[in-house]
């Protein structure tokens, strides 16, 4: 019963959407001190892929037409939301909590009958905050000196700016999110700022100490790794958005589905164009993880075939020649191919549960989307 879906590009579905992403997000930091304003403004005035909040527009795209659960109320979505973010105090600061008319956030209608509302887009807004946010903060941990083909934040303005402008930026998400009045979505988003942090931990902890739990094998904690440090905050975002679109608990499931093998494909992807893409082509540093004594997918099938990597991957690398050796066993075995394969088979099971929506140009977006994971570059 599977339909050949014709080629749509995703852009052309959301890309006015995208296009007021960064300008939306502008206009929800603002702290009334200019130098922390420019830092927490930094990263998002380079170029971004912008993945996630694209894939969250097509989902509720996607999701609008598929079925609903019973009084799902949408009009007061338009409300709350819109009022400015940008003075320090809360909406409960100010005595009269007045809510006046929204001009900026009104749902989209596509040609197709598929509906973006304001909740939706506020949503893509608040994850790539709490994505950015992250970043400040990783670039700290891993000491890297470019991003998107910029110095990074930490190089331009000290590890304490850095940090102090991803906790400003995800302090403001917040802020965003609790205006969502959302519980259900409050919790998915707070528990991804969580799910960040674990990540981030247990991929320290991997190279810090014996590498795998007794009950875990290496491969097992690389993807519950890769889970919490990439594939839940697309994973949950997605649940999120067909939340907010009153979406019922299947449809929620579905979402949530895509965005998790989407999410692993992507890491994976990462994982492996750090091999073999340039620092200059990445407009990051390349060859980042073996230097900062991670073993990634590609490393970890290549120990399957050349066990000697056992032992450098125990010592993170740590002595002369480490990292060259374990390139190049890298390179002789098949583990980029086999990273590749795993990526492609997640995006099918993606494509699987995506398929499972009703028909549409933003179904058959995501389902492209999936196949655009596979080869990006960048
Ligand atoms: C990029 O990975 C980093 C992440 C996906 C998550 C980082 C999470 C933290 C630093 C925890 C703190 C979280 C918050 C919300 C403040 P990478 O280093 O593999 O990718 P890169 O090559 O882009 O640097
Ligand atoms: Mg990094
Ligand atoms: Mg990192």
């Amino acid at each position: 019963e599977r339909k050949e879906s014709i080629y749509i590009d995703p852009i052309k579905l959301v890309g006015k959407d995208l296009l007021d992403l960064t300008k939306n997000i502008k206009r929800l930091l603002g702290s009334g001190h200019p130098l922390l304003d420019t830092v927490s403004e930094y990263y998002f005035s380079s170029e971004g892929k912008h993945i996630r909040p694209l894939i969250v527009l097509l989902m509720s795209q996607a999701t609008s037409i598929a079925p609903k659960q019973c009084n799902a109320a949408h009009t007061e979505y338009f409300q709350i939301i819109d009022k400015p973010l940008s003075s320090s105090t809360s909406s409960f600061d100010v005595p009269n909590n007045k809510v006046t008319a929204s001009t900026l956030y009104y749902p989209s209608f596509s040609s197709t009958g598929t509906i973006i509302l304001p909740t939706q887009r506020r949503l893509a807004e608040i994850i790539e905050m709490i994505h950015t946010a992250s970043l400040f903060h990783d670039d700290v941990i891993d000491g890297s000196e470019t991003r998107r083909n910029n110095p990074s934040a930490n190089i331009s303005f000290g590890n304490k700016m850095a940090i102090l402008a991803g906790d400003f930026l995800l302090a403001k998400a917040s802020v965003a999110l609790a205006r969502l009045r959302n519980p259900e979505v409050t919790e998915l988003l707070a528990t991804v700022i969580a799910n960040l942090v674990e990540g981030e931990f247990m991929q320290l902890k991997n190279v810090s100490s014996k590498g795998t739990s007794n009950t875990m094998t290496t491969f097992e904690y690389y993807m519950e790794k890769t889970y919490m440090k990439t594939a839940s905050l697309i994973a949950k975002s997605c649940r999120a958005a067909s939340v907010l679109g009153g979406s019922t608990q299947e449809v929620t499931e579905i979402a949530y589905t895509y965005g998790r093998n989407i999410g692993l494909a992507f890491q994976l992807i990462d994982d492996m164009l750090d091999f073999v893409v340039s620092s200059k082509e990445l407009g990051k540093p390349a060859g980042a993880d073996l230097k900062l004594g991670l073993a990634t997918a590609p490393v970890l099938y290549a120990w399957e075939e050349y066990p000697e990597l056992g032992p450098l991957i125990k010592r993170k690398f740590s002595q002369e020649g480490d990292e060259k050796k374990a390139r190049e066993l890298v390179y002789q075995s098949k583990g980029i191919e086999q990273t590749k394969l795993l990526a492609a088979s997640h995006c099918q099971t993606a494509i699987n549960a995506i398929l499972k929506l009703p028909e549409s140009d933003a179904r058959n977006a995501l389902i492209q989307l999936s196949q655009t994971v596979l080869t990006r570059k960048k």
